[in-house]
Formats: structure tokens, C-alpha cells, sequence
């Protein structure tokens, strides 16, 4: 399985792990993912949840090869079951970032209260240069996070950037040395899960109050622009160039 799942001592742990293809996520992975988040609401065991990947990959993002043979093109997809179940979390969501996080696997970060990542982890939101758009909430989170002209930059070059810049741009709780960043996001989590839940629970959703109907709002207008882009002159391009391990070609694109 590409997603484990463990629970103790309060916390529930998701692993992402499906290392030959750098954890990028399919289909499966992301209702594995949800099912598993949308259970951890209802489990009084269960009182924070973490998030982490391989000690050498978060996550490649969404996988290209099901972008193009099983695109999400409808609304009950798993991945939007996946984006709704970050958003409406009520619990605390903590992650723990070694290596690449790529597209998702960079926006589910937005949705997370605590975010631990290693020096050396490289981060991108290269949507633009897919031929797609922002997805997960992310053309409202990042502005909001990061503000506009950082949220811009990110998202129109769709750059790799490292983690202080990550740091700056907001969405990072702390930069440690790789092999510190899982064990300080376990502390943390224990640290919560030590913590009367109601309170937990409260405080997160005052956090939340004044943005999750502009969340569920964005994450709707973002799909609505995504799913149709994917099948695209310049998505098709992207995918050909990702496949093909070239650089795409896009001045005959719209
Ligand atoms: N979907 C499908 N397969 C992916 C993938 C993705 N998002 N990301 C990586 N892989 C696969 C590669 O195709 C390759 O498979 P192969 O060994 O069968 O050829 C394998 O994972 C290793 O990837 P590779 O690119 O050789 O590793 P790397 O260490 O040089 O680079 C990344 C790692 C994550 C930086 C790079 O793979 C990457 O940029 N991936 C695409 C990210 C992306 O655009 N995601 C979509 C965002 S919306």
C-alpha cells in the first residue's frame, strides 16, 4: 500500500510512501488519505494528525500518468474528497517535510497548523508551467500566508524554492537539519496530543473561522478552471515534455 497509516499515543501518523515514483500521489492514495482523515474526526483516540514522506521525498505532487489517463474530472474524485478533508480537519494537522514537495504536495502544507521541513527540502507550485492552474485552496491560502507579490511570484513562475524562502513566504513552522525534521514534528504532536482535545479543537476552529467558506469556495473555482485544463494543448505538452524528460514547448499553446 502507498499510504500507511499508524495510531498512537493520540497522534495518527499518514506516510506517504510510494518511493519509485517520488510519492506522487495517485487516485487510490488520495481516497487512502481521505478515508483516513475523515476517520480520524470521528476517533476520540485520535487527537493530531502528521503527515510525512520518505526521508528523501515529500511528495512529486499529483501523478502526471493518472493526470492523463484518469484525470479527476469528477466531483467526487478522491482527490477533492482529499481537499475537503484538509480544509475541514478539525483536528491539528502538523506535517514534516524531507526532500521535493511539488504541487500538492506543497499546498497541502498551506492547510496544515504546524509545518516542520529540513534544510535541504525544495518546495514548488509549478502549475503555469504544466499548463494548469492553482488547486487546494492555494490561490487563496498562499496570498493570504504569504502575501500577494510572494503568493504571485510562486505561483506565475512556478519555481523551485528552498526552505528558507518557504520560511519566509510563512507557510513553515521551523527549518532543522534533515534528520531532525520527523522526530521534531513527533514532539510536537505528542506535545498536542498531551493537551485537552476540546481545546484543540476550539482554538483550530477560530483559527479557521473568518476563511474556510472562502477556502471551499476557492478549491470549487479552482477546480472548475483545473479539470478542463488538463486535456489542453499546453497541459498535453507538459505531460509529453515530463514523459519524454524534455522542456515543454509552449509558444504554439493559448
Ligand atoms: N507523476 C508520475 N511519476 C512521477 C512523478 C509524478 N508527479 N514525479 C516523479 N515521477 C517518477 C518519474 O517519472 C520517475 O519514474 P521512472 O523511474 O519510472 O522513470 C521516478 O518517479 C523518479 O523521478 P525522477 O524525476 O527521475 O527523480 P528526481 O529525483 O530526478 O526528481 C522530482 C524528483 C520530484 C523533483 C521530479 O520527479 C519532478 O519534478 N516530478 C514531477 C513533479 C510534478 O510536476 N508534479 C505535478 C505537480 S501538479
Amino acid at each position: 500500500m502507498d499510504i500507511g497509516t499508524e495510531k498512537n499515543g493520540g497522534v495518527l501518523t499518514i506516510r506517504i510512501d510510494r518511493p519509485a515514483k517520488k510519492n506522487a500521489i495517485t487516485a487510490a492514495m488520495y481516497a487512502a488519505m481521505a478515508d483516513a482523515l475523515h476517520a480520524a474526526e470521528a476517533d476520540n483516540a485520535v487527537r493530531v494528525v502528521l503527515i510525512h514522506g520518505a526521508p528523501d521525498v515529500f511528495c512529486a505532487g499529483n501523478d502526471i500518468e493518472d493526470f492523463v489517463m484518469a484525470p479527476p474530472n469528477a466531483e467526487g474524485h478522491p482527490v477533492f474528497r482529499f481537499m475537503h478533508e484538509l480544509a475541514h480537519a478539525a483536528k491539528p494537522l502538523i506535517a514534516a517535510v524531507n526532500g521535493a514537495a511539488v504541487g500538492i504536495g506543497t499546498t497541502m502544507l498551506l492547510h496544515c497548523e504546524l509545518v516542520y521541513v529540513a534544510g535541504d527540502a525544495k518546495f514548488s507550485v509549478p502549475f503555469t508551467r504544466l499548463g494548469l492552474c492553482p488547486e487546494n485552496g492555494s490561490s487563496y491560502l498562499l496570498p493570504m500566508i504569504a502575501g500577494y507579490q510572494r503568493a504571485a511570484e510562486l505561483l506565475l513562475l512556478g519555481e523551485t524554492f528552498g526552505a528558507e524562502k518557504a520560511r519566509d513566504a510563512g507557510f513553515v513552522t521551523q527549518v532543522l537539519p534533515a534528520g531532525e525534521v520527523l522526530e521534531a514534528a513527533r514532539n510536537a504532536a505528542a506535545k498536542l496530543a498531551a493537551l485537552p482535545a476540546k481545546s484543540l479543537r476550539t482554538t483550530k476552529a477560530l483559527l479557521k473561522r473568518a476563511h474556510l467558506r472562502q477556502i471551499d469556495e476557492h478549491i470549487r473555482a479552482e477546480a472548475d478552471a483545473f479539470r478542463p485544463m488538463l486535456t489542453e494543448p499546453a497541459a498535453r505538452e507538459a505531460f509529453a515534455a515530463f514523459r519524454e524528460r524534455r522542456k515543454p514547448d509552449f509558444s504554439k499553446c493559448a
